[in-house]
């Protein structure tokens, strides 16, 4: 096995190598003077499983392209099975032709990958609509989950007196089964949102927050309105302290300082988008799946 990394998630690439005690390899990528991508494995690939750890964030379309090329180079150099793992999987919350004309962002980036790669790994994958990664992709998916992850940070780390908010219905699944773990109540908000920055929520579930530690916690956080949104209802409902818990921290068009300001007390995400927020390691669900498909490959000659 080689593990290479493609710009992104340089550090999660290594500590995953590390643990597997397999060779590390970024490749080099850069673009030639007209702008077109220029991309060259360092090391030899030939009759290899290689691994292509990369989140789609920061960059997603560029992200896309580079592994993409990536995974067709790497056939081409003879390499037995490319398996992407992308801790962060973009492109997937534009699920339907929302608006006339649209395009079906997930199901073009699915079609494409499935052409190149073996096998793909994500975590906690936008798949409201879809439910599973096989809805999507012709090929072995497998969509890990950092809940439980979670749910031992906040046990470890926050101990005040809990409730657990998903700020919609997609985040509800998320929130439920975190609340379920560490025993604490849990509700839901309804959002609508009006446009990608503008968001409202509402309450549809009362359950009294006065006093409490409110703990907002998404799949994603990405311009952050709808955290803030959530944020600021529940201190209008008496909520004594408000924090969020993200899997994937996008925080585009200055989220952080957003966020801060609508006073968060805790940001906290995991390193499957590498940002200062990260307080959650996900590196040992990634290290288990590939030894999961190495052990299966030794015994059943099929990686899969
Ligand atoms: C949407 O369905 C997701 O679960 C997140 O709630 C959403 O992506 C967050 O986006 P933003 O931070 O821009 O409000």
């Amino acid at each position: 096995m080689l593990i290479i990394s493609c710009g992104n998630s340089k550090k999660i690439a290594q500590a995953v190598a590390r643990t597997l005690k397999v060779p590390y390899s970024p490749i080099h990528i850069s673009d030639f003077p007209d702008g077109d991508l220029y991309l060259k494995f360092n090391v030899p690939v030939k009759g290899k499983t290689v691994v292509i750890i990369h989140s789609f964030q920061p960059h997603s379309n560029e992200s896309l392209l580079r592994i993409i090329f990536a995974a067709e180079t790497a056939k081409d150099l003879g390499a037995k099975k490319v398996i992407l793992v992308a801790p962060y999987l973009a492109f997937l919350r534009q699920d339907a032709r929302f608006h006339p004309g649209e395009a079906i962002s997930s199901k073009i980036m699915a079609k494409h990958l499935s052409t190149c790669i073996d096998k793909i790994i994500t975590i906690d994958g936008h798949l409201h609509r879809y439910q599973t990664l096989g809805a999507l992709f012709s090929i072995p998916g497998k969509d890990l989950t950092a809940n439980p992850l979670i749910a031992d940070y906040i046990k470890k780390n926050i101990k005040n007196d809990l409730v657990i908010v998903g700020p919609d219905w997609e985040s509800f699944q998320w929130a439920e089964r975190i609340a379920k773990k560490i025993s604490a109540p849990v509700t839901v908000f309804e959002k609508t949102r009006h446009t990608s920055r503008k968001v409202s929520v509402k309450m549809i579930k009362p359950i009294s927050l006065k006093g409490k530690h409110v703990i907002i916690v998404d799949d994603i956080i990405s311009t952050g309105h709808t955290v803030i949104q959530a944020a600021k209802l529940a201190y209008a409902q008496g909520a004594k302290e408000v924090s969020t818990i993200a899997v994937h921290g996008l925080f585009v068009e200055n989220a952080l300082q957003k966020l801060k300001k609508a006073k968060l007390k805790h940001i906290v995400t995991t390193n499957c988008i590498e940002h200062a927020t990260n307080k959650i390691d996900v590196a040992p669900l990634l290290v288990e799946e590939l030894k999961r498909g190495t052990i299966r490959f030794v015994s059943d000659f099929s990686f899969f």
